[in-house]
């Protein structure tokens, strides 16, 4: 690979796109794979198919599937999601406003026996465990409108929970899906105007949107512009909603403004909703040169008396939140994040910090090495919250290829458990899945 290049940042580097999909069997393994790991670690990014793209967001999706079971890994594949648009150089907005047209680069989650490739302004695409495409999918015919990339899947009812946002009225729309995929509850929600909402949060009992100052301007939009731009005078409020409500039931909490792309998580704690995530200020505000780095950070929303409590954890740039997938929506103490490097998204490490204390620990990477988002999985029988894995699609420059790190999470600073060694690299992307079997 050419190091030196003038390339904007996401086609240099391991963010270029790579020029094949492929199939992989006897994979070489350093270390031991823990036993207890059945499934499917499946990774979703931009691999633009012509070589190009206006943004690191705009490339076509490609998946990046590792099959493992009984402490050995089966294969590794990478497919296109396969849709109208990887026939365009450069996918325009106006192609990409058809709901199936989508770019379904952003994330891909299991639900109900579904496999879903998802990108925030269309509908959802199907694949199977293959990562076969099978089509765009639409809940049977009862979702007409875009998805999120960033559902939440309730570790306790099974049940699917999303919005859609959209840049013309309706703004935003939520929906409810049951644990066996069958969508029950559609709801308008009402916001200020064309908010771009990338996630939102959910705990046990609520559902919190995040209705903030970075919107679309359908006028720059229409000159050719990017269209998305701080507005000084929007406000930022939370939105808490009993999950099976409606938009007259949302409580709004006027925070402190900013951006939020990515929430850790929610969970209910007495009178208030806790909410934690990335937080960034300035974030497209007018003469910003490059994005704010997002700081760990916390709400407390006081459902009684209506009060917010603001604090910072830590000023480290971090992101790619997760906590474990059985506490989406509960009381977690730990939260597992990436770094970033300072010229460019590149993660350089990852950090497992104990909310409550702000301490970490930390697992950079050596060597020239760079990361990929991380997936928490727990052990078969874990003993406390942290007992699991993280996993993530490391690059390593030295031999143009990659490999899947899994790390232990109770002590993460640890060398690697084990690394699965494919013959090829995994461009740097966005989010991924562990899917058990
Ligand atoms: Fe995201």
């Amino acid at each position: 690979m050419n190091e030196v290049s003038s390339a904007p940042f996401w086609l240099a580097g391991n963010f270029a796109p790579v020029s094949e999909e492929g199939s992989h069997q006897e994979l070489k393994v350093s270390g031991e794979i823990p036993k207890d790991l059945n499934g499917l670690y499946v990774r979703n990014g931009a691999n633009p198919p012509f070589g190009k793209s206006l943004d690191w967001f705009l490339g076509c999706g490609m998946l990046h599937g590792l099959d493992i079971r009984d402490g050995k890994p089966h294969w590794y594949r990478n497919r296109y999601v396969q849709t109208p648009l990887l026939e365009q150089e450069m996918p325009e907005p106006k192609t990409r406003s058809v709901l199936a047209n989508s770019i379904a680069n952003t994330h891909v989650i299991g639900h109900a026996g579904k496999i879903l490739a998802l990108a925030e302004l269309n509908m959802p695409i199907e694949v199977n465990d293959q990562l076969e495409t099978v089509g765009p999918y639409d809940f049977g015919g009862k979702l007409n409108g875009n998805m999120t990339a960033h559902p939440k899947h309730c570790p306790v009812t099974g049940e699917l929970l999303f919005f859609g946002y959209a840049m013309r009225p309706p703004y935003l729309t939520y929906y409810r899906v049951s644990a066996d995929g069958e969508l029950i509850q559609q709801e308008e929600i009402a916001v200020k105007g064309p908010t771009m909402m990338h996630d939102f949060c959910i705990t046990q009992s609520k559902t919190v949107f995040m209705d903030l100052p970075v919107i679309f301007d359908m006028e720059e939009r229409a000159k050719g512009g990017l269209g998305i731009r701080h507005d000084d005078d929007y406000g930022a409020r939370f939105g808490v909603m009993p999950r099976d409500g409606g938009s007259n039931d949302v409580k709004w909490f006027e925070i402190e403004p900013c951006y939020v792309y990515h929430t850790l998580n929610a969970y209910d704690d007495g009178d208030e909703v806790v909410l934690e995530g990335c937080r960034m200020v300035g974030y497209m505000a007018k003469g910003m040169v490059k994005p704010p780095i997002p700081v760990p950070y916390q709400w407390r929303m006081n459902l009684k008396t209506g009060a917010v409590t603001e604090r910072q954890i830590d000023d480290l740039g971090i992101d790619f939140p997760k906590v474990p997938d059985a506490l989406v929506g509960q009381q977690h103490r730990y939260g597992y994040f990436a770094e970033f490097g300072k010229m460019a998204p590149t993660v350089e490490g990852f950090h497992k910090y104990d909310m409550r204390s702000g301490a970490r620990q930390s697992h950079m990477l050596k060597n020239g090495c760079s990361g990929s988002e991380a997936s928490f999985v727990p052990a078969a029988r874990a003993a406390s919250e942290d007992d699991g894995y993280l996993m993530s699609y490391i690059y390593d420059p030295n031999d143009d290829a990659s490999h899947l790190a899994i790390l232990n999470a109770a002590n993460l600073s640890d060398d690697p458990i084990a690394k699965i060694h494919l013959p090829v690299r995994v461009p740097a992307g966005f989010h991924g899945s562990w899917i058990e079997y």
